[in-house]
């Protein structure tokens, strides 16, 4: 059942029920953190392996410490500077974050989100003591996560309605591309996944230098292979030739259309290709397309994630 009223949307995260929630990245499949069953039947909904971790959705900043037992000056600053918004950050864990959550790791992964409705459902849903809602992408596994409330319904529409679940309807995500996550446990902040907070503004609002990942992260959105839709994704480069045959085409709207293929997206600037992205790759399979062609943003910023989530939808 698609709503629009956020005390529904209270209700049934208060009894312990699933509710996806629009955000400014994507939707999410959110059900109260502390509450063991909710949290197992996301892992149901989605079909997602069970030690990856999820990340815990709050009301504001303030919240952070009942989640994490300390964060370093800088991350702090990084917070208070982008939150609510499209950000992060994996800290030391409190004994609050279950292991379902954390996926038994010592650290948990915490965001304010940047909706109106959901800042709303969540800042009720702490005047009833619950601080927190996981929220993973609200798509089947490894498929291309939903920027609308119908996408959610695609995916998880059978699901949610036979198990009491609700989708609360926010329009579409502002962003369309997943938030920036931080690892925000030594002097420097560390990019575990590129997002809606570029690495220049992580750069200009701590002032420090970004580190790579020492590890290969427990991170299931870094698989090589996942943000995938049925058609198989090409990715070209703007010199390559592509092949005159029926097939989806995304770029820029300064390419030109090969003759014989679907346009499904023709975005004029990279927080329209962003946006518009996780909608053209659905929009391949509803209209049975084999492949899709994707002409790569270069650049850096935001280009970035969407270079990443078309690597990734791309692996075979
Ligand atoms: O924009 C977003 O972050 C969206 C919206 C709904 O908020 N959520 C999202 O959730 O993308 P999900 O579960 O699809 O991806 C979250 C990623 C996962 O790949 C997970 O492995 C990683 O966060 N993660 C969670 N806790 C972690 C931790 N303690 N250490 C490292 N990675 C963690
Ligand atoms: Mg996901």
């Amino acid at each position: 059942m698609i709503v629009t009223d956020p005390d529904l949307a209270v209700d049934v995260l208060a009894h312990g029920r699933l509710c996806a929630i629009p955000t400014e990245t994507v939707y999410g499949l959110a059900a109260n953190a502390v509450d063991e069953s909710a949290i197992a039947a996301v892992f149901e909904a989605k079909g997602r392996p069970l030690h990856h971790p999820l990340i815990v959705h709050m009301a504001s900043v303030d919240e952070a410490s009942l989640w994490v037992t300390s964060l370093p000056d800088w991350a702090l600053d990084l917070a208070r500077n982008v939150w609510p918004g499209p950000l992060t950050l994996v800290g030391p864990r409190t004994p609050r974050a279950l292991d379902s959550v954390t996926g038994n790791q010592d650290t948990v992964a915490i965001r304010v989100p940047a909706h109106p409705l959901t800042l709303q459902v969540l800042e009720k849903l702490s005047q009833r003591n619950i601080f927190g809602v996981v929220a993973p992408s609200a798509n089947r596994f490894g498929h291309v996560s939903p920027t609308t409330a119908h996408h959610v319904e695609e995916d998880l529409g059978h699901y949610l309605s036979v198990h009491g679940g609700i989708i609360l309807d926010g329009g579409p995500s502002r962003i369309g591309v997943e938030s920036t996550i931080v690892l925000a446990t030594g002097s420097h902040p560390v990019v575990l996944r590129p997002g809606g907070i570029t690495r220049k503004m992580i750069n200009n609002i701590t002032g420090l230098e970004i580190r790579e990942p020492e590890s290969a992260p427990r991170v299931s959105g870094t698989l090589e292979s996942h943000y995938a839709p049925d058609a198989h994704v090409i990715l070209l480069s703007a010199t390559d030739e592509i092949p005159d045959h029926v097939a989806g085409f995304i770029a820029f709207q300064e390419i030109a259309t090969p003759s014989q293929s679907v346009r499904l997206s023709s975005p004029t600037t990279i927080d329209e290709f962003a946006s518009d992205l996780y909608a053209a790759l659905r929009q391949a399979d509803h209209d049975g397309l084999e492949q899709v062609y994707v002409v790569l943003p270069h650049d850096d910023g935001l280009a970035e994630a969407v270079r990443d989530r078309l690597t990734r939808a791309a692996h075979e």
